[in-house]
């Protein structure tokens, strides 16, 4: 008889069944998926809902996405219905799912975060809110919240002081020193952090000379970025072993196996998200928690938090 192993994750007392959970902008609001049946809800620990802000956006115009080796690029520009319409047409869907729900907020002001984050405290669906930190500051000549500590505390210190939901601060890695920013979220009261949103990139068109997104530039995001993302958890769970804090990682950046999920974890991540993964193989979250089962047994391993932060880093 294989003896019983436990996938289950506790993040901050909220219990997922498993540690995969979809990733923000690539889910929708699951209803796509869920419509096509390619996802059971026991297949997956937890959903992250696709960005929201006060005012619907439209989005950048096409082309929006392009294929690169290894991954893709992507200027969606943040597309969404607003929350008024969310709240409208929404959330009641997310009623009828068996699995945790994380909201994802954004906005172009400080307190158009706040406000997004208020919008939330009578959706009881959701459980968390990831507070995603990499838009444009339009009061600060556009540069990304996330990118600068004092501009990080101040957008999740505003999100603290208007939800009570557990707060995950999600950090880009388009900076010199992520743990700056990490340290600054985690200050403000960030219950949790997730890590990388996508890679700034760019493709240009041989044949015309222009760059082949109309935003000019984009996100690159799948398994070219991985061991970027591997790297930058690992230096965040470093700094948050070294100061005995309890905050859990969430870690992303091209989980296409459960081996990429597996060291992720071992790195230092609670729990993984996956984005480009799921447009590669709509059934990754079923394929990958068999496989983590099978691998943990494999180990005589009866639970898989026992691999989180494990690496062993070479001394010499
Ligand atoms: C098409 C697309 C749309 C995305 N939209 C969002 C978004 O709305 N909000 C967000 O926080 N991250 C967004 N992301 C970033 C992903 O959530 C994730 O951080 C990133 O893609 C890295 O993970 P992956 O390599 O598994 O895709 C988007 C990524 C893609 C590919």
């Amino acid at each position: 008889m294989p003896h019983k192993v436990s996938l289950s994750v506790n993040l901050k007392g909220l219990t997922l069944k498993n540690p995969l959970i979809s990733a923000s902008g690539t889910f929708g609001f699951a209803e796509d998926f869920q419509r096509i049946n390619t996802f059971k809800n026991e297949d997956i620990g937890a959903i992250t809902l696709k960005s929201i802000s006060l005012k619907p956006r439209m989005g950048n115009p096409p082309p929006r996405i392009v294929e690169t080796p290894s991954g893709m690029l992507n200027s969606i520009g943040l597309e969404n219905p607003g929350v008024a319409l969310f709240k409208e047409k929404h959330v009641v869907k997310l009623k009828k799912y068996d699995t945790v729900f994380f909201g994802n907020i954004v906005g172009s002001t400080i307190d158009e975060y706040a406000k997004v984050a208020r919008e939330f405290n009578d959706i009881d669906a959701v459980s968390a809110l990831e507070v995603n930190i990499s838009c444009p500051n339009v009061k600060e000549g556009g540069i990304a919240f996330g990118t600068d500590p004092k501009q990080s505390y101040k957008v999740i210190s505003g999100v603290r002081k208007n939800t009570d939901k557990l707060i995950i601060a999600k950090l880009t890695p388009n900076v010199t020193d992520i743990v700056k920013i990490a340290e600054a979220c985690i200050d403000a009261g960030a219950d949790m952090v997730s890590l990388i949103n996508t890679v700034n990139a760019m493709a240009i068109d041989i044949n015309t000379r222009r760059p082949v997104l109309f935003n000019n530039k984009g996100g690159l995001s799948g398994p070219s970025i991985k061991p970027i993302a591997i790297y930058l958890v690992n230096c965040v769970y470093n700094y948050i072993k070294e100061n005995k804090l309890d905050i859990p990682i969430i870690g992303m950046g091209g989980i296409l196996t459960y081996e990429d999920a597996l060291e992720f974890m071992i790195a230092g991540a609670s729990a993984v998200s996956i984005g480009t993964g799921s447009f590669y193989d709509p059934f990754i979250y079923k394929r990958l928690s068999k496989k983590m089962t099978e691998y943990l047994r494999s180990k005589n391993i009866y639970d898989i938090n026992e691999i989180v932060g494990s690496v062993e880093m070479n001394k010499h």
